[in-house]
C-alpha cells in the first residue's frame, strides 16, 4: 500500500453570517469533514479551509434591526458558527472571514486583472428603489401579487404558489419589505463581468480537457495536470448554459451596501457573490501566514499541481462551475480540480419547517443529542450524487442504536472485561488471522475506495457487514462459556484478542465519521492516533486500558425535546428578523378596528386538553354569558393559576371548530411565546363583560 502523498486543498461553501448554522448546512460540513479526515488518515497533505460569508444586503439590514454595526454582527456570528462547527467536530485547518484584508486585496486584484484584460463592462440599468430607505431593492425585498396566478405575498422573482418566474416590475401591487412603501423605478450604472468571453474556456473546462493554447499564452500559465471530473448532473446543466448564450454577470451593487467598494468606482460595491468565493483563497492565504512551510502558490498559482476541491450544495452550482473558473482563469489563478455538489436535507420527508419544529439549529441539536449520531446518519445516507437526503427521525434513532451501539460498541464491551479481569489487561499473542485478513482486504479494496469516491453510504454498509461478521464470530465462540471451562484460558485469550482487533479495525474505518469515538477508542486500546496504514498490523501482546462505555443509545424523549425547542425558537425569525420575514399587514381603517369587540372576561374554569400540546380549555364569563375558548397558552400558565382571574377577549369572533371542540372567541395575549406570554388583565375593578377601551 505505498502511494505518494497527494497535496489537496478542500473547501466547503462559506455560510452566510446573517443567521445560525442549521442541520441542513451540516450535511455539507459533515460530508466535507469526513472526506478531509479520510485523506489525512491516508497520509495525504490535505488542508480544509472555510470562512464566513459576511457581505450583502441581508447582513446590512439585519445589523440595522439589531441596532448594531455590520462589523459587530459578523464578529458575533463568526464566534457562534465556529462554536457550532467545533462542537460537531468539523476540523477546519482555518476558518476566516470574507470581511478581511486578504479578501479585500484579492478581490481588488482579481477584479483589476479582469478589467485590464477588457472583461468588465458598464451599463445603465433600471431597478426597483425604495425612496424612503434610499436603497435599491433586491428581489427578495419586494413582495406583491403574482402576475400569473395573483397569489398575494410573493417575492419579486418567483411565485411559490404557481412556480412562475418574473422580474420584480411585473409583480402586481409591489411593496418594499424594508419600509412598506411602493418601490419606484430608478436608473443606475452597473458593472458587469463578460462571461461570454470565456465561452470556449468553459466549454473545455466542462469537457475536462485542457485549456486552449491561446488562453494559456496570454497568461503564461500551463494547465494543471489533473483534469477536472465533474458529476454528470453538473456537467449536463453547465453544457446547457454554455451552449446557450452566456449573459454578462452583474457584479456591482449601489450604496448603501455592506461590502468592498469597487476600485475607481465610488459608491459602487462588489456584489457579495463576487468576493465570496475569493474567500476560499483569502482563507488559505491567511492560513499560510501561520504556517512557515506552506507555500501559497503551490496551491493557488496557475501552475499548481495540488488538487483543489469545492464541496457545495446544488443550489449554488452556477456560481462555482461557471463564474468561478472564469474569474480564476482570467486572473491568473489555477482552476478547481473538481466541484462536488450534494443535495438538500429534508426532515421526515418534507422541507425543513419552522412550524413543524424541523428547522433545527445546530446549537439546538447539540443541546440534546450527540453530534456523532448525526455524522453517522448522514454518512449512512450520503452518496456522490446530488439527490436530496432525508433525515427520518425514527430511522435515525433505530439506525444509530442498532448499528453503532448494538453492533460496533457491543463488540468491545463483550471482550474487554475478560482481558482486564483474566489477563491483567494484556492482549494475547495470536488471533484468528483468517478473519482479520478478511477485514483488512475489505478495507483496502472496498471501504477506502468508497470514502475516496464520496460513496459513504456504501462504505457504511460494508463496515456494518463486517461488524455483523465480528458479532457472529463472538456468538459462535461464546467466550462467556469458554471462560467457565477448565483449561479454556488460551482459547478465551485468542477469542477476545480477535474480537478487540476486529473492533479496532471497525473504528479505524469509522474514524473519519466518528472522530470522538475514535479518540476514546485510541485511549481505551492505549494506542497512538490510528492511521489508515495501521490496519495491516494487528495489535498483539499489548496492554490496554479498562473499558468505559463509548456511546449511549439515542433516546426518543431527547428528539421530542429538540423538536419542541425548535418550535419555540422559530417565533422570532432567525435569518432576517421579524419584520422582513413577517412584514406589517396592509393598513386597516379605524372603522375596521372598531368592529373588533374587546371585552373583559373572567376565567371561571381552566383545564388541560387531552392530546393537545399547547392548548388550555377556558370557560369565560362575559357577565351573564359563558364562552368556551381554546387558548394556546399552556407553555405559560398552569390552569390553577388562571381560575378567577380576568382576561381580555375578542367577543364577536365567528366560532371556530377545532379538533377538540368549538372555540367561541379568542383570548388576547402578548409576548414572544413560551413562558413569556401574558393573558391576564389587572384586577382593577373591571367587571366581566365591560368593553375594553
Ligand atoms: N454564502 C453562500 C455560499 C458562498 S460560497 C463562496 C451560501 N451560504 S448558505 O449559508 O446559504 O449555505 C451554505 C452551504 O450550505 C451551501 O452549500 C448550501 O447549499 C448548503 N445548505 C444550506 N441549506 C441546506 C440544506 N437544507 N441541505 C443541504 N445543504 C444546505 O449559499
Ligand atoms: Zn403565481
Amino acid at each position: 500500500m505505498s502511494h505518494q502523498a497527494r497535496k489537496i486543498l478542500v473547501t466547503s461553501a462559506l455560510p452566510y453570517a446573517n443567521g445560525p448554522i442549521h442541520i441542513g448546512h451540516m450535511v455539507e460540513y459533515i460530508q466535507t469533514d469526513i472526506w478531509v479526515r479520510f485523506q489525512k488518515m491516508r497520509g495525504n497533505e490535505c488542508y480544509y479551509v472555510c470562512a464566513d460569508d459576511t457581505h450583502g444586503t441581508a447582513i446590512m439590514l439585519r445589523a440595522e434591526q439589531e441596532g448594531i454595526t455590520p462589523e459587530a454582527l459578523i464578529e458575533r456570528v463568526h464566534g457562534e458558527h465556529l462554536q457550532d462547527f467545533s462542537d460537531f467536530h468539523i476540523g477546519f485547518d482555518h476558518y476566516h472571514s470574507t470581511h478581511s484584508k486578504e479578501n479585500k486585496e484579492l478581490s481588488e486584484l482579481i477584479y483589476k486583472r479582469q478589467r485590464d484584460a477588457g472583461h468588465i463592462a458598464t451599463r445603465t440599468i433600471k431597478q426597483a428603489f425604495d425612496a424612503e430607505k434610499q436603497m435599491f431593492l433586491p428581489d427578495r425585498y419586494i413582495k406583491g401579487e403574482c402576475p400569473r396566478c395573483s397569489a398575494d405575498d410573493q417575492y419579486g422573482d418567483n411565485c411559490e404558489k404557481c412556480g412562475a418566474t418574473y422580474g420584480s416590475f411585473e409583480l402586481k401591487n409591489p411593496v418594499s419589505v424594508v419600509s412598506g412603501t411602493v418601490p419606484i423605478k430608478k436608473e443606475s450604472v452597473h458593472y458587469f463581468f463578460k462571461l461570454g468571453d470565456y465561452q470556449a474556456m468553459l466549454s473545455e473546462w466542462i469537457a475536462g480537457t485542457t485549456v486552449p493554447q491561446v488562453e494559456r499564452d496570454i497568461l503564461g500559465c500551463p494547465q494543471s495536470s489533473v483534469a477536472p471530473t465533474l458529476q454528470p448532473e453538473i456537467s449536463n446543466k453547465l453544457r446547457e448554459w454554455v451552449d446557450d448564450e452566456l449573459r454578462d454577470w452583474d457584479i456591482s451593487r449601489d450604496a448603501p451596501y455592506f461590502g468592498f467598494e469597487i476600485p475607481d468606482a465610488p459608491g459602487k460595491y462588489f456584489y457579495v457573490w463576487l468576493d465570496a468565493p475569493i474567500g476560499y483563497i483569502s482563507s488559505f492565504k491567511s492560513f499560510c501566514e501561520t504556517q512557515p512551510d506552506l507555500d501559497f502558490d503551490d496551491y493557488w498559482g496557475c501552475d499548481s499541481e495540488a488538487e483543489l476541491y469545492h464541496f457545495i450544495g446544488k443550489d449554488i452550482i452556477n456560481f462555482h462551475a461557471l463564474f468561478w473558473p472564469a474569474m480564476l482563469q482570467g486572473a491568473g489563478f489555477r482552476q478547481p480540480t473538481a466541484i462536488f455538489a450534494h443535495g438538500f436535507l429534508t426532515v421526515n420527508g418534507q422541507k425543513m419547517s419552522k412550524s413543524r419544529g424541523t428547522f433545527i439549529a445546530a446549537k439546538t441539536y447539540l443541546d440534546h443529542l450527540n453530534p456523532e449520531y448525526l455524522r453517522y446518519y448522514f454518512a449512512a445516507k450520503l452518496g456522490s450524487g446530488i439527490e436530496d437526503i432525508d433525515l427520518n427521525l425514527e430511522d435515525f434513532t433505530q439506525r444509530v442504536n442498532s448499528d453503532l451501539v448494538g453492533k460496533v460498541v457491543n463488540i468491545a464491551s463483550r471482550c474487554a472485561g475478560f482481558i482486564t479481569k483474566r489477563f491483567d489487561g494484556n492482549l494475547g499473542h495470536s488471533l484468528d488471522s483468517m478473519l482479520y485478513e478478511t477485514f483488512v482486504n475489505r478495507g483496502i479494496e472496498v471501504i477506502g475506495e468508497c470514502f475516496e469516491k464520496r460513496e459513504y453510504s456504501k462504505a457504511i454498509r460494508e463496515i456494518m457487514e463486517l461488524a455483523d461478521q465480528a458479532n457472529q464470530y463472538i456468538a459462535d465462540k461464546a467466550p462467556w462459556v469458554v471462560a467457565k471451562q477448565e483449561g479454556g484460558e488460551t482459547e478465551l485469550h485468542e477469542i477476545c484478542t480477535t474480537g478487540l482487533n476486529l473492533f479496532r479495525l471497525l473504528i479505524l474505518f469509522l474514524k473519519p465519521v466518528l472522530p470522538q469515538t475514535a479518540r476514546q477508542t485510541e485511549h481505551f486500546l492505549n494506542i497512538s492516533e490510528l492511521q489508515w496504514r495501521d490496519l495491516e498490523t494487528p495489535l498483539l501482546a499489548h496492554k490496554i486500558n479498562k473499558y468505559k462505555p463509548l456511546m449511549t443509545r439515542v433516546e426518543k424523549e431527547k428528539i421530542d425535546q429538540m423538536i419542541e425547542d425548535s418550535k419555540q425558537k422559530s417565533v422570532v425569525s432567525m435569518t432576517t428578523g421579524p419584520l422582513i420575514d413577517d412584514p406589517i399587514s396592509p393598513e386597516i381603517t379605524f372603522d375596521d378596528f372598531a368592529r373588533v369587540d374587546l371585552r373583559i372576561a373572567k376565567i371561571i374554569k381552566a383545564e388541560h386538553v387531552d392530546g393537545a400540546r399547547k392548548l388550555l380549555q377556558l370557560t369565560l364569563d362575559l357577565g351573564g354569558e359563558k364562552r368556551n375558548v381554546f387558548a394556546g397558552i399552556k407553555s405559560a400558565y398552569a390552569p390553577e393559576d388562571l381560575v378567577g382571574k380576568l382576561t381580555v377577549m375578542v367577543a364577536n369572533l365567528v366560532p371556530r371548530k377545532m379538533r377538540f371542540g368549538l372555540s367561541e372567541g379568542m383570548v388576547l395575549a402578548a409576548g414572544p411565546g413560551g413562558k413569556d406570554l401574558w393573558v391576564l388583565h389587572p384586577d382593577s375593578g373591571a367587571e366581566p363583560g365591560m368593553r375594553v377601551k
